[in-house]
């Protein structure tokens, strides 16, 4: 059986390292995401600890930790953790980089952040599902869930994204993943990405912020 294959199906980690090994450039760019940025200019997000669920080839990560915090970062693809660890050098950051499956990853006992990242993590409803309960359940008191993907509304859009409305976010969803939270932000709507060969171009996204309450 090929690597990256499990029972003849191509695993996560298998097709995310193809599409890295594959990628002449990153495929996100090297700049942070612009909602993440966004958020963490808010005058109330004041963070230390971070967490960053599917952070790639690492330009969320680097950045954070550029940014005083302290970043553990969970990524399927070991492709990409290799590169996010020599961007973390490049910038002379240390980041703390688990290799994951995100469908089974659960963070040690007595673990908390003050803030989970969950950025274009792209998955099945069943994965994000997953996802979105650790995020939740891992935030210390006050702490921070921030997610963007692709919405719904991108289905039929190849150009940019998933098209397969399974692995497509919408606003309800969260709002369920995020039951115990208090909702900062839920928005849904278009605009234009322009994060590297992979996320340029008008796109349907959701944003949401929420915050575990205390
Ligand atoms: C669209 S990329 C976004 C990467 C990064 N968040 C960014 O914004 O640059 C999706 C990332 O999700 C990761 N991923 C997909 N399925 C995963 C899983 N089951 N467990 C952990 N990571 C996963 C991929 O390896 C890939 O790095």
């Amino acid at each position: 059986m090929p690597p990256g294959t499990m029972n003849g199906e191509t695993s996560s980690a298998g097709r995310w390292d193809r599409r890295y090994s594959a990628a002449a450039e990153p495929p996100f760019g090297e700049a942070p995401n612009e909602y993440l940025r966004m958020i963490a200019a808010r005058s109330d997000f004041a963070v230390r600890r971070v967490l960053s669920l599917a952070d790639g080839d690492g330009r969320n990560g680097a950045w954070l930790a550029a940014q005083g915090c302290a970043v553990t970062a969970v990524d399927c693809s070991a492709v990409a953790t290799e590169r996010a660890v020599e961007l973390d050098r490049r910038r002379g950051v240390a980041v703390t980089r688990i290799v994951a499956d995100l469908a089974e990853w659960v963070p040690a006992p007595g673990d908390a952040w003050d803030a989970v990242f969950v950025i274009y993590l792209q998955g099945t409803r069943g994965l994000r599902l997953r996802a979105l309960e650790v995020a939740a359940g891992a935030l210390a008191p006050g702490g921070w869930l921030v997610v963007e993907g692709f919405s719904k509304a991108q289905a039929g859009r190849p150009d940019i994204g998933p098209d397969d409305p399974d692995r497509l976010y919408d606003l309800e969803e969260l709002r369920a993943a995020a039951s115990g939270l208090e909702v900062v932000e839920a928005l849904a709507g278009r605009l234009r990405l322009d994060e590297g060969p992979r996320h340029r171009g008008e796109a349907e996204v959701v944003r949401f912020a929420a915050r575990r309450p205390g």
